[in-house]
């Protein structure tokens, strides 16, 4: 089981959240990512991930040697490997990750809070986009706010039943449920723990094994030694 958050596309040109040039260093979390913020303002939040939404889209913004790593631990590693990211950018899904679950949801894609339908939504997102499904005006971006529940959480810890490894990469463990991912796997008795990170998470002390550096160095060659 490998978990990944924002540390793991800083390299391909994407902010991270709490480090000191972070995104919630420059935007109040509050006034775009909750469920009030866009009841009060769709606009804004709109416009808040119309501008991610674009960054993404940016040519040099591609997947780095640290999801093309995953991708190929994936391909190689004779047992299952299950990738959960934090991250709403679509960089695993093209370095070619297959099990994948996006916990906080999609920045790609749209939904529609009347029929629950997902569409694939490349561009920007306004007040009057209509579902294409039922037509409603008023589609939201698929991403998980605060105050809602991450998606795929089932899946999550069925596999988490099983892991032998967990693995957490680029985030700094503080946003719940994802940070206590790892107290649960080492409930359900996991073998090994290992962070790779650029500095030391909250929860750097239930790792047994610790790799600190940029994730396009520590990550490809995490996965060599592994593979090896
Ligand atoms: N390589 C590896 N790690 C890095 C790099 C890098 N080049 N640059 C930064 N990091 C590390 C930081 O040291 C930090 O520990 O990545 C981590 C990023 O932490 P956050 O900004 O808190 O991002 P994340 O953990 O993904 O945040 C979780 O918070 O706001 C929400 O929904 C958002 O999914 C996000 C969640």
């Amino acid at each position: 089981m490998i978990l990944t958050g924002a540390g793991i596309s800083k390299e391909s040109g994407l902010d991270t959240f709490r480090d000191a040039e972070g995104i919630w260093a420059k935007v109040r979390l509050e006034d775009v990512a909750t469920p009030e913020a866009f009841h009060r303002d769709p606009g804004m939040v709109h416009e808040f991930y119309n501008a991610r939404r674009a960054q993404l889209r940016q040519a040099n913004v591609v997947p780095n040697a640290a999801h093309l790593a995953l991708a190929r631990l994936e391909r190689e590693w004779p047992g299952e490997v299950t990738l959960i990211t934090q991250n709403v950018d679509d960089l695993h899904d093209r370095a070619g990750s297959q099990s994948l679950i996006h916990m906080h949801g999609q920045l790609t894609k749209a939904r529609c809070p009347t029929c629950n339908l997902v569409s694939p939504w490349p561009g920007a997102l306004t007040i009057a986009s209509q579902c294409p499904g039922c037509h409603f005006e008023g589609l939201r971006p698929h991403i998980v706010w605060f105050g809602e529940v991450p998606m795929g959480l089932r899946r999550i810890y069925t596999a988490l039943d099983e892991a032998s490894l967990f693995v957490s990469i680029g985030t700094s463990g503080s946003v719940y449920p994802a940070a206590g991912l790892v107290a649960y796997a080492l409930e359900k008795g996991v073998e090994r723990t290992v962070e790779l990170n650029l500095e030391p998470s909250d929860g750097s002390r239930l790792f047994d094994e610790r790799r600190y550096g940029p994730a396009t160095e520590v990550v490809p060659a995490w996965v060599d030694a592994l593979l090896a």
